[in-house]
C-alpha cells in the first residue's frame, strides 16, 4: 500500500449555527457556538488516516491553544504529524464559520498556514504508489515544489483548487487528478456554472483543463460526482441523504479518493467510494470530526 502526503491547512472552525444567515449589515441570534477541528489539509488527511491508508500531513501550527488541541487530536486519529512545525510567529489558522440550513460560508484566517514553505515540502521521502495531496490555504509555491517532489518519486499529485483561485500553468502541468467542485471549475474556466447544469455543460468545462493524462473530478454535491478520464465522462450517481452540515465534504471525498488510490483501487472504485465516505460526512457537524471510518463506508457499500 502506498502512502497518502498532504501539504496543507490547518484551522480551528469557530462555528456559529443560525436558524439562517445574515444579509450583509444585519446581526442575528444564533443558537450555539462549537470549535471543530479543520482545514482543508488537516480533513483531508483525516479523511485518509481513518479510511485505512498511512497519512502523513505537512504543515504548520502557532504555538498557542488552538495549535496544542489540533496537534493532540489529530494525533488521536492517526495522522503522522513528524513534519507539522509550532511557528511562533503566526497564530494557528482560524475559520470563523456559519451553518444555517446545512449551509456554511467561511471566513479562514490563514495565520500559520501562510508560513507552510518550500522548505517544508523537502524532508518527506515520497515512493512510486504514494498519493501527494494539496489546495489552496497554503501559498502555490509549496504546492509547485511539494509536486514536483512527488512527480520525480513517481507519486500521483491530486490537487484540490479551493478556496477557487486563479493558477499558473506550471502546477496544472504537475497535476495528475485535480478534484474541484462546480463554482471552482467556473472560475478556472471563466464559465457561469450552476448546480443544476447537466452533466455535458461540466464536462465541457472540464475539457478545457484535462490534460493528455490529466483526470479532471467535479464534485456535484448531492447528484454525485463527474470525472472526466481521456475525455470521456465517467458519472457516479449521488445519495439521497439528510444533510446537516456540507462543511468537509469536499475534502472527505478528496482523501477518501486519495486512500483508495494509495491502497491500489481502480479510479472508478475510489470515487464511489469517496461518494459514500462525503455522503456519510455530510449527515454530521463539524468538518474533521465528521469524516467516516472504513467500517462505515464499508457498511454502506455492501448495503
Ligand atoms: O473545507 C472546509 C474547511 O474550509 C473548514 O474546515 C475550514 O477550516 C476551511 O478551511
Amino acid at each position: 500500500m502506498g502512502r497518502v502526503f498532504v501539504a496543507g491547512s490547518i484551522n480551528m472552525d469557530v462555528v456559529a449555527t443560525a436558524e439562517r444567515h445574515p444579509r450583509v449589515g444585519e446581526t442575528i441570534a444564533g443558537s450555539a457556538v462549537l470549535y471543530f477541528p479543520g482545514g482543508k489539509g488537516a480533513n483531508q488527511a483525516v479523511a485518509a488516516a481513518k479510511l485505512g491508508a498511512p497519512t502523513t500531513l505537512i504543515g504548520r501550527l502557532g504555538k498557542d491553544a488552538f495549535g496544542e488541541q489540533l496537534r493532540m487530536f489529530l494525533a488521536a486519529q492517526g495522522v503522522d504529524l513528524s513534519f507539522v512545525k509550532d511557528t511562533p510567529d503566526a497564530h494557528t489558522g482560524t475559520a470563523i464559520i456559519t451553518v444555517a440550513d446545512a449551509d456554511n460560508t467561511i471566513v479562514v484566517v490563514p495565520g500559520a498556514n501562510a508560513l507552510v514553505c518550500p522548505d517544508d515540502v523537502a524532508m518527506p521521502v515520497l515512493a512510486k504508489g504514494d498519493i501527494a495531496v494539496s489546495q489552496f490555504e497554503i501559498p502555490q509555491a509549496t504546492i509547485t515544489a511539494f509536486f514536483k517532489r512527488a512527480r520525480a518519486a513517481g507519486a500521483t499529485t491530486i490537487l484540490n483548487p479551493a478556496p477557487a483561485r486563479k493558477f499558473d500553468n506550471e502546477l496544472l502541468a504537475l497535476v495528475d487528478i485535480l478534484v474541484l467542485n462546480e463554482t471552482e471549475l467556473g472560475l478556472l474556466t471563466g464559465r457561469d456554472l450552476r448546480d443544476t447544469d447537466s452533466h455535458n455543460r461540466f464536462a465541457d468545462a472540464a475539457r478545457s483543463l484535462a490534460g493528455r493524462d490529466r483526470i479532471i473530478c467535479v464534485t456535484l454535491g448531492k447528484r454525485g460526482a463527474l470525472a472526466l478520464v481521456e475525455s470521456e465522462p465517467l458519472i457516479v450517481a449521488g445519495r439521497e441523504v439528510e444533510a446537516i452540515d456540507t462543511t468537509g465534504a469536499g475534502d472527505c471525498f478528496v482523501g477518501a479518493l486519495a486512500s483508495q488510490l494509495a491502497g491500489g483501487s481502480s479510479l472508478r472504485h475510489a470515487l464511489s467510494y469517496a461518494n459514500v465516505a462525503a455522503s456519510i460526512c455530510v449527515q454530521r457537524m463539524g468538518a474533521a470530526p465528521s469524516m467516516p471510518t472504513a467500517a462505515e463506508v464499508a457498511n454502506l457499500l455492501n448495503a
